[in-house]
């Protein structure tokens, strides 16, 4: 490549910026935690083409058929929704203030138009479930019946927002990408600390782009997930001792977590591609949850998507670990697969030892990054 990847749909969108208006908008939403983290990315850019809430015609193209209504890629809805009361009194128009729990505003949404969600559509095609012990189908059956559609117009994407020096905005990091001399970019999503088979994917990549985005998504997760503070702690010390600096970059992802396996797969890909980079790994199980998910499904359905649909280059990695026989990192690709040979804990077993106060093997997880863990185990309140 001779330039960065242009973003998806050929233009960086920024509704940032956006003045505090006055008078005061007469009606007030407040954003649930997915809303506010998708209100951030589409201001940013991260979302681009979208410049606001979908309206009815996208959204039920993006569920049936993996695209917006004039055929560009996208997989997920992107919906602002409130229950029928309050959307009684909206006319299409009106312009509404969109804030955070705690009430301050974020910015406004222009509305273009008022409709119902289909929730059971949305569950069952961009899921694959109407299982409520799903986290994203219960996220979405806990939403508003009505939605709002229509530009935003972002005051303050975020107020307090972490981690600042590393939350970088598309148009940030394609600037950095620039000032490097980097013109083909990896982009790593991660939910987790870095492991060995998360490193080995990295540096399989990085052996084959000028350079290496380790994006972890920051933005809402489900219970049970390591905190954004702890994972950050992990990833500057594997970046200071395991990675290249001139090589490496690391930036977070303000976006919500869905849990929704390959759709999740193709929108973490989309944003990274506006974000600037050429590839993205999709390894095993990528976004999945519990059993919903089969191991490649999320790597299959780039294979659906219309040719040219998409400009980003997914890299697909095959389950990988630790192997006793090899002596390395390896994955069923590259070294043949025997009962047992692979180093490989469950996220039940890991959890265990780090209770314990045990490492587990560094075969598995950098001693630094265990000792994080462990520390983080020890000081959380029980039950959390
Ligand atoms: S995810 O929800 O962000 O996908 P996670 O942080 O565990 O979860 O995974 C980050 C990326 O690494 C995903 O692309 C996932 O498929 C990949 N991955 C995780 N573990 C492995 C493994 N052992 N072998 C191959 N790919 C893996």
């Amino acid at each position: 490549m001779k330039t960065l990847m242009p973003p998806h749909g050929g233009r960086l969108i920024d509704r940032t910026g956006a003045s505090t208006l006055s008078p005061d908008p007469k009606v007030s939403l407040t954003l649930s935690a997915w809303e506010q983290c998708d209100l951030e990315m589409i201001a940013i850019g991260a979302m681009s083409p979208l410049d606001g809430f979908m309206g009815e015609a996208d959204y039920l193209s993006v569920c049936d058929n993996l695209t917006l209504a004039d055929g560009t890629v996208w997989p997920i809805p992107i919906t602002c929704s409130l229950d029928a009361a309050t959307a009684d009194p909206i006319s299409e128009g009106d312009q509404v203030a969109l804030r955070d729990d705690a009430g301050r505003l974020l910015g406004y949404l222009t509305v273009s138009q008022k409709y119902r969600q289909d929730k059971r559509k949305q569950a069952t095609t961009v899921f694959g479930t109407e299982d409520v012990a799903h986290p994203g189908v219960k996220a979405l059956m806990d939403s508003g019946e009505v939605c709002l559609a229509g530009k935003i117009d972002v005051v303050t994407p975020r107020h307090d927002p972490m981690f600042t020096e590393h939350r970088l905005t598309p148009a940030q990091t394609r600037a950095e990408f620039e000032r490097r001399g980097w013109k083909t970019v990896v982009a790593f999503q991660t939910r987790n600390p870095i492991h060995r088979a998360h490193e080995y994917l990295t540096k399989c990549a990085q052996e084959v782009t000028d350079g290496l985005l380790i994006h972890p998504l920051m933005g809402a997760t489900k219970d049970g997930d390591i905190p954004a503070e702890v994972r950050m702690q992990c990833y500057h010390v594997l970046l200071e001792k395991y990675y290249h600096a001139d090589h490496t970059m690391l930036s977070v992802l303000p976006a919500a977590m869905r849990y929704s396996g390959p759709r999740e797969a193709v929108l973490h890909a989309v944003l990274r591609q506006n974000y600037g980079c050429s590839h993205f790994i999709v390894g095993r199980d990528h976004a999945g949850v519990g059993k919903y998910y089969s191991t490649y499904a999320a790597q299959e359905i780039f294979d659906t998507l219309p040719e040219g649909g998409l400009q980003i280059l997914p890299l697909k990695f095959e389950h990988s670990g630790w192997s006793k026989r090899a002596g390395g990192m390896v994955s069923r690709k590259t070294f043949p697969m025997i009962e047992g040979d692979q180093i490989h804990l469950s996220g039940t077993k890991v959890r265990e030892m780090l209770q314990e106060g045990q490492r587990p093997p560094e075969e598995f997880t950098r001693p630094e990054v265990a000792d994080i863990l462990i520390q983080w185990m020890k000081n959380k309140p029980k039950g959390d």
